[in-house]
């Protein structure tokens, strides 16, 4: 019987990832801990090693995998700037391309509006019995000109979403999609003019050396004073340092972040309970315009069946066939 080891398991990853392997029969080994290189020697003797995305697989820790004997490294997710691929040997590597792309896009509109409107400080509020509307004021979405950073399924969708707020669109991406441009309606401009133009800015691209702290002082500098960034895709696109000295001068309008450059210790995590803090973080949390959640824009309940249904039968291709559409 194929044996998984499957890292970084929450209770709803096996509630679901049961639920499927029902039918696929597996025998699934659920490890609290992350995989990374001092817990990848708990893989000897399995066949597959299932990962999320603040698993470590680095050089070191696909040695050990291959070691110990692992075929397959399925990641339950679409990113995988977590794994050193010039390392992989004759690991076989898969991944799951798309679960929701309207899970993510969905959330950054979400973060988006709390920021705007002062959600998050109206439900504080309100529970008190503070009615007062000082310090809410936002502003018309409807009208103002969003910069899309990324225009793959998560970008497409975020777009269309936002064109229904009666936004100017425009957005940066190295491949540019002309029928989709065409159908929807908006620009493909420089990352300089998107910088100078936009109200809001949203982060749709994969974490690459290239994308790497694109959002930095010198970037922030060319943004419109009062600008919305909202980041849903990987934390390490923006430089934390430069991100907070921004907000405190008073640059940046407000931030809605889903993700954060080190969150690894932290997210997906209840660390209420620990003295351990991370600095960036907690400055972070304490301003007024900042909103943050815990790697959370996919999780939905389309997106959780889509994971394990894909996940499990990637698998289940690269052991009777040897290949899979989804190998990277
Ligand atoms: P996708 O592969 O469909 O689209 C990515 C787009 O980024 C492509 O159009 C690509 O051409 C573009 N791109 C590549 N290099 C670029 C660059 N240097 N500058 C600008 N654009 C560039 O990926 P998808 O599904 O839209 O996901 C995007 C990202 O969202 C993922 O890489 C992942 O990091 C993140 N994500 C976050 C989740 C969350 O729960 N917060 C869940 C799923 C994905």
């Amino acid at each position: 019987m194929v044996k998984i080891a499957f890292f970084d398991a929450k209770n709803y990853d096996k509630e679901v990832f049961n639920k499927y392997n029902k039918e696929y029969k597996y025998d699934i080994t659920y490890f609290e801990s992350k995989l990374n290189s001092e817990t990848a020697p708990l893989t000897k003797g399995f066949d597959v090693v299932c990962i999320f995305v603040n698993d470590k697989a680095d050089a070191k820790t696909l040695k050990i995998l291959e070691e110990n004997g692992v075929k397959i490294l399925a990641l339950r997710c679409a990113g995988f700037n977590n794994v050193d691929l010039e390392e992989k040997g004759n690991l076989k590597i898969v991944r799951v391309p798309q679960y929701s792309p309207y899970a993510v896009a969905e959330h950054a509109v979400g973060l988006l509006l709390s920021i705007n409107r002062k959600l998050y400080k109206s439900y504080q509020r309100t529970r008190k019995y503070n009615f007062s509307l000082d310090g809410l004021l936002g502003f018309d979405i409807h009208g103002k000109t969003v910069g899309v950073i990324g225009t793959g399924r998560i970008g497409k969708a975020f777009i269309n979403i936002m064109k229904g707020f009666g936004t100017k669109i425009i957005a940066y991406d190295t491949y540019q999609d002309e029928k989709f441009r065409e159908e929807v309606g908006f620009e493909y401009v420089d990352l300089d003019t998107l910088y100078k133009e936009s109200d809001i800015i949203s982060l749709h691209c994969p974490l690459l050396k290239d994308t790497e702290k694109m959002i930095n002082k010198e970037s922030i500098a060319k943004m419109k004073k009062g600008v919305i960034i909202i980041n849903c895709s990987r934390g390490k696109l923006i430089n934390t340092n430069d991100l907070v000295q921004k907000l405190s001068e008073g640059k940046i309008g407000g931030v809605g972040l889903d993700v954060y450059e080190d969150e690894e210790e932290f997210f997906l995590r209840d660390m209420s309970n620990s003295y351990v803090r991370d600095k960036n973080l907690s400055i972070l949390l304490s301003m007024p315009n900042v909103f943050i959640t815990s790697h959370q824009a996919f999780f939905t309940k389309e997106a959780l069946n889509k994971i394990a249904s894909d996940t499990l039968e990637n698998i289940k291709n690269e052991m009777e066939t040897g290949t899979c559409e989804n190998e990277l």
